[in-house]
């Protein structure tokens, strides 16, 4: 068997007297469109934000083509090959939609090469028409591609999306699933945190479940949506 692109093992992690996330272990194959779902509070983004290095865990690896990543500063990871984007958009407002994606660029090139590749970046997200517009001015499906654009600046091998479809309607879901399909087509790796389970169903190939920051379930969709820890995690809260 060849080695999993990403090997997370027996992460956890702590803020004061709550375990936010418990011995964590989970992996991801080259290019596998992976779901992370969870209840509220699960421990999505905190588990994202230990893999790219903005929590350091208390404990366990973070391997990505098995060299850990546990203590590197986050552009250090960015450079390793892993990028997660933000569940509050965190663009610069008053900058172009240009300049926010150059910005994932600069890690590795020059200002003018990096103004290239994030031309190349915004084509290959269907929105070069509005390389030149401020990034106030977009709408929502318009930032959720911007947001992916510049984290394909920075070259990754993986990509990890957090909640990047939360205010789109339906219609716009549907475009962004197929743009995910589309560069999984191209060889990028993901990550898909999401609380629309169609979206979640109809594009990962495996799903990851975590409930108060531990992996209660791992398996297809069909797999984890039957599972009775699953269906529990979700009735309990939702009837709280
Ligand atoms: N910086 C922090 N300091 C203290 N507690 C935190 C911090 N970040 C997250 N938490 C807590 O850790 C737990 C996990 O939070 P996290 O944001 O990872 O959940 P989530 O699964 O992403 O939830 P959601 O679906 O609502 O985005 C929650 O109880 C949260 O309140
Ligand atoms: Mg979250």
């Amino acid at each position: 068997m060849t080695t999993p692109l990403l090997e997370i093992e027996g992460i956890s992690k702590r803020f004061g007297g709550l375990a936010a996330l418990s011995d964590v272990t989970a992996h991801v194959a080259r290019g596998e469109i992976v779901g992370l779902i969870g209840p509220n509070g699960a421990g999505k983004t905190t588990l994202f934000s230990a893999l790219v290095g903005l929590h350091r865990p208390n404990a366990g690896t973070i391997r990505l083509n098995g060299k850990n990543l546990v203590g590197l500063k986050p552009h250090k990871v960015a450079a390793a090959g892993m990028v997660k984007t933000f569940q509050n958009i965190a663009l610069f407002l008053d900058s172009t939609v240009l300049d926010n994606v150059l910005i994932g660029g600069l890690m590795r090139h020059s200002v003018e090469d990096a103004r290239e590749l994030a031309r190349r970046c915004l084509d290959r997200v269907g929105i070069g028409a509005i390389a030149d517009k401020f990034a106030h001015n977009l709408s929502f499906p318009e930032r959720a591609r911007v947001e992916v654009a510049r984290a394909l600046c920075t070259e990754p091998q993986i990509l990890l999306l957090d909640e990047a479809m939360a205010a789109l309607n339906p219609v716009e879901m549907d475009e962004f699933l197929k743009l995910l399909r589309d560069l999984r087509g191209e060889g990028l790796t993901l990550v898909v945190v999401e609380h629309h389970m169609r979206a979640i169903m109809s594009l990962c190939e495996r799903i990851i479940v975590l409930n108060f920051g531990q992996v209660i379930a791992t398996g297809t969709p069909q797999q984890v949506s039957r599972d009775p820890d699953v269906v529990r995690a979700y009735l309990g809260r939702s009837a709280a």
